[in-house]
């Protein structure tokens, strides 16, 4: 019997190639070529399945030139690269890989907050350009993290391991969601507070946006938003570009209408907007928040597993769209 072909879109640890093949014909991507939506589509047509990353945009228009595609393997939790109805419309199954990153990501959340509060990058750049020449009392004074409010927009599993993580630094902590946890999540996550999106700007110090992209959450932080934020606070963005308006968000970290943020996404990344590159006030990095080692491996095992089980006649454990029907034949 001929083993279903996949494509592999990105490069991927070798050993999960090796793994893929004993179930499948693969093309993969090892020189890690970014691929045109066209050339996708047309790398995807003749395929079974398809292992994604988040660079990839795989469209309605690249879904309908794909008859043959059963499964969309997303290697991330945030699916808004892929279109979920044109793909669940279409009978293909679509996964993504949660649980597994939430508290590695979480602590890079911690570690961006830390360094944007703290002047951390800012300073090291300075002291690495010989700029030290003698200790001053008000040299890089920053904002205090212990003691003061947190805000986390987006208070799913990765938003409550942020909560929990506060409870060392006698943090309050409020909180905008969808919907208002029960009273035990809440507890758990040091007695977060349900507040309104405008209450939770005006009184947090620190805001942490950590809420999956939509068009409905689309610059969720515009200059209206950041308007209403004090002006010593922070803003960190761990989720994903398009969440904050990133030009307006450059006025105000440029005018001190707020005092810093921390950036892992950006709109239009990896083409971030080049006056991030002149502002201080901003510690930048390069969407890695979950990419520790061991977490990085899991998310890349558990959209192989999630692969492995849409191809071979099971449900994958990740499975995002049940209502897309019985697999094909
Ligand atoms: C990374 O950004 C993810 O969604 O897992």
């Amino acid at each position: 019997m001929t083993k279903p072909g996949i494509l592999v879109t990105r490069a991927v640890f070798p050993d999960l190639l090796e793994r893929l093949s004993h179930y499948f014909e693969i093309e993969s991507n090892q020189e890690d070529r970014i691929f045109s939506e066209q050339e996708l589509a047309q790398k995807m047509r003749d395929k079974d399945g398809v292992y994604t990353t988040p660079s990839e945009r795989v469209s309605a228009q690249t879904i309908a030139a794909c008859p043959k595609l059963k499964a969309i393997c997303n290697m991330a939790v945030g699916y808004n690269n892929i279109d979920l109805d044109a793909a669940t419309k279409a009978g293909i199954m679509v996964t993504n890989t949660p649980d597994v990153l939430n508290e590695t990501t979480a602590d890079f959340g911690w570690a961006l907050l830390m360094a944007t509060a703290r002047r951390i990058t800012e300073s090291e750049h300075w002291l690495r350009a010989g700029k030290w020449e003698k200790w001053r009392y008000d040299v890089f004074l920053g904002a205090d993290v212990h003691g003061t409010t947190l805000g986390i927009i987006g208070m799913g599993r990765i938003g409550q391991a942020i909560a929990r993580r506060s409870t060392g630094f006698g943090m309050q902590v409020i909180y905008h969601n969808r919907s208002r946890l029960s009273e035990d999540l809440e507890r758990a996550a040091n007695h977060a507070r349900y507040v309104g999106k405008e209450d939770l700007l005006r009184n947090a110090d620190h805001v942490i946006l950590v809420l999956p992209y939509s068009a409905a959450s689309h610059h969720t932080i515009a200059a209206a938003e950041l308007a209403l934020m004090k002006p010593t606070a922070t803003l960190v963005n761990i989720a994903r570009g398009g969440i904050v308006d990133d030009v307006a968000l450059i006025a105000a970290l440029r005018s001190g209408k707020i005092a810093a943020a921390g950036l892992d996404v950006f709109e239009n990344e990896p083409k971030l907007h080049p006056d991030f590159l002149t502002l201080s006030n901003v510690v930048l990095t390069p969407h890695i928040a979950s990419a520790s080692e061991p977490t990085r491996r899991a998310m890349a095992n558990t959209a192989a597993n999630n692969l492995i089980a849409a191809l071979t006649g099971g449900r994958p454990a990740n499975l995002l769209n049940p209502e897309c029907g019985a697999a094909k034949a």
